[in-house]
């Protein structure tokens, strides 16, 4: 049985200030929800804040990103180790850090690693862009992201693991994929690459999400499928109502 996971990617928005409220009121509304992993990824900036105000909560915190070397003269970067001290979780390679900060999925590789080595769960983004999509290269282009970017680490780590299958055509778009179309690359896309590098009990363990314009209207049909464990969020992350309608039916 694998637990339900919903994280909260803020991207670049919410104040230090701002960061307080929306915590404050989304900490209130999601306390009552039992039985699934609940992760807000506000800015680097706010962390500190936000660990403050969740303590005890039951929600979890997660960067939207890192560096790979544990310190050194990277101006402007965050080490693992600075994550850590305030969270349990990080994004990896999500679309918009591949496509704006040429995230290359050997790059992405190397931040799983260095998370493995400071034990931070990674929530590792994989997913087509519409080009890719139109010409049928999902297939080979999220295998191939799931093989190169989750390789090498230990057999006890490697379940820790949480893969978010985003196709680009559907991040903030309002456009999201269907329920079936997502269980399908998941099932077999996904999984098969993880069985590959990791075995098949392994690939059966790793919480798999959907990310791309999920609300709290059609996320019950993306949580109904069999190999589809939760959401990453966006946009819906930054709305008290969605967010907690989403994490509801992750629930249930
Ligand atoms: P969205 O973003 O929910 O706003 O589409 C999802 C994501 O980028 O993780």
């Amino acid at each position: 049985m694998r637990t339900p996971f919903v994280a909260g990617n803020w991207k670049m928005n919410k104040t230090i200030s701002e960061t307080r409220e929306l915590v404050t009121a989304l900490t209130l509304k999601l306390k009552e929800i039992g039985g699934v992993e609940k992760v807000l990824c506000p800015p680097f900036i706010s962390l500190a804040a936000a660990a403050a105000l969740l303590e005890g909560s039951g929600i979890g915190l997660g960067a939207q990103n890192m560096h790979w070397e544990e310190k050194g003269a990277y101006t402007g970067e965050v080490a693992p180790a600075m994550v850590k001290e305030l969270c349990g979780y990080v994004i990896l390679g999500h679309s918009e850090r591949r496509a704006y900060f040429s995230e290359s999925d050997e790059i992405v590789n190397r931040k799983l690693h260095a998370a493995q080595k400071v034990n931070l769960t990674p929530i590792v983004c994989v997913g087509e862009t519409l080009e890719q999509y139109e010409s049928n290269q999902t297939r080979e282009v999220v295998s191939r992201q799931t093989s190169q970017g989750l390789k090498g680490v230990t057999s006890e780590f490697a379940p820790q693991i949480v893969v978010a299958y985003e196709p680009v055509w559907a991040i903030g778009t309002g456009k999201a994929s269907t329920g079936e179309a997502a269980n399908v690359v998941v099932r077999d896309f996904i999984r098969p690459a993880i069985a590959e590098l990791y075995g098949q009990q392994t690939a059966q363990a790793i919480r798999v999400l959907y990310g791309g314009s999920v609300t709290g209207a059609n996320a019950e049909e993306f949580f109904s499928q069999p190999d589809i464990d939760g959401a990453l969020v966006g946009g819906a992350s930054l709305k008290v109502d969605d967010f907690y309608a989403i994490t509801k039916a992750a629930a249930r």
